[in-house]
């Protein structure tokens, strides 16, 4: 089977209700991006901080995966998938994707404040658990701190994600702005070879100038017409 890797930002899920982060109304103009998604911010006030993924968790319970996520899912019938996500939601799990690598960690997982990589401290929560409070202790004794990789931390995955990279017969990408490294820079592992696909409803400027083949649609439809592509090749 051919591999397929794919890349996905927060319009993945844009379809099954959760806010993308950048644009008119993104999740960054409601809460600035300093005081949440940075170590700094959470020195500077982690109760502001664990509420805000708090509530994050709380509406993956309230969300679905959408058919997005479940048309990638069903690609496992034809390719070999690795579905590389910036997302930290667990809907493409849920939809029934076998191999998900999250570059900017989980949702649904804690760990130390003190060695947030450390996995002997990284622990999956419950749903009974998603509220996690001030004075909730990690193994080490430090407070438990959202498994999320903030800006200016270290993006412990990205070398298992080049290396997927380096090894795709065919390269996907769906819905990320491409702003944020070094998730951006992966399509530079993409052997030259390699097809590349892209779909967003909107223009996503490629730094490289590779040649990608562009469908300007949602996740939902986006998917269907790539699956026709791909599937009537076979
Ligand atoms: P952005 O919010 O930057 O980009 C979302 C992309 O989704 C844009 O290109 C939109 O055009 C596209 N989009 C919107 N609706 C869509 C739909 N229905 N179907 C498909 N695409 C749609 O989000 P990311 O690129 O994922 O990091 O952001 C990358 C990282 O920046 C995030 O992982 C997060 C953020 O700060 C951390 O929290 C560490």
């Amino acid at each position: 089977m051919k591999k397929l890797v794919v890349l996905t930002g927060a319009g993945m899920s844009a379809e099954s209700g959760i806010s993308v982060f950048r644009g008119g109304g993104g999740l960054w103009d409601k809460y600035p991006v300093e005081q949440v998604a940075t170590p700094e911010g959470y020195a500077a006030n982690p109760a502001l901080v664990t509420k805000f993924y708090n509530e994050r968790r709380k509406q993956l319970l309230e969300v679905e995966p959408n058919r997005g996520h479940q048309l990638l899912a069903d690609m496992e019938k034809y390719f070999q998938v690795t579905v590389i996500t910036q997302n930290v939601d667990n809907l493409h799990e849920r939809a029934g994707s076998s191999d998900v690598i999250h570059l900017h960690g989980e949702l649904t997982k804690v760990t130390s404040t003190w060695q947030p990589n450390n996995p002997k401290f990284i622990r999956e929560l419950s749903s009974e658990e998603y509220e996690v409070k001030i004075g909730d202790l990690a193994a080490d004794g430090s407070q438990l701190r959202p498994f999320i990789v903030w800006f200016g931390e270290s993006v412990p995955m990205i070398e298992k994600a080049i290396g997927y990279c380096e090894n795709a017969d065919i390269f996907l990408i769906i819905g990320t702005s491409l702003n944020v490294y070094p998730a951006a820079g992966l399509l530079n592992y993409v052997p030259a070879h390699v097809p590349v696909y892209l779909i967003d409803p909107n223009d996503v400027p490629i730094a490289s100038g590779r040649k990608v083949h562009v469908i300007q649609k949602g996740g939902s439809d986006g998917m269907e017409e790539l699956m026709h592509l791909l599937t009537d090749e076979q």
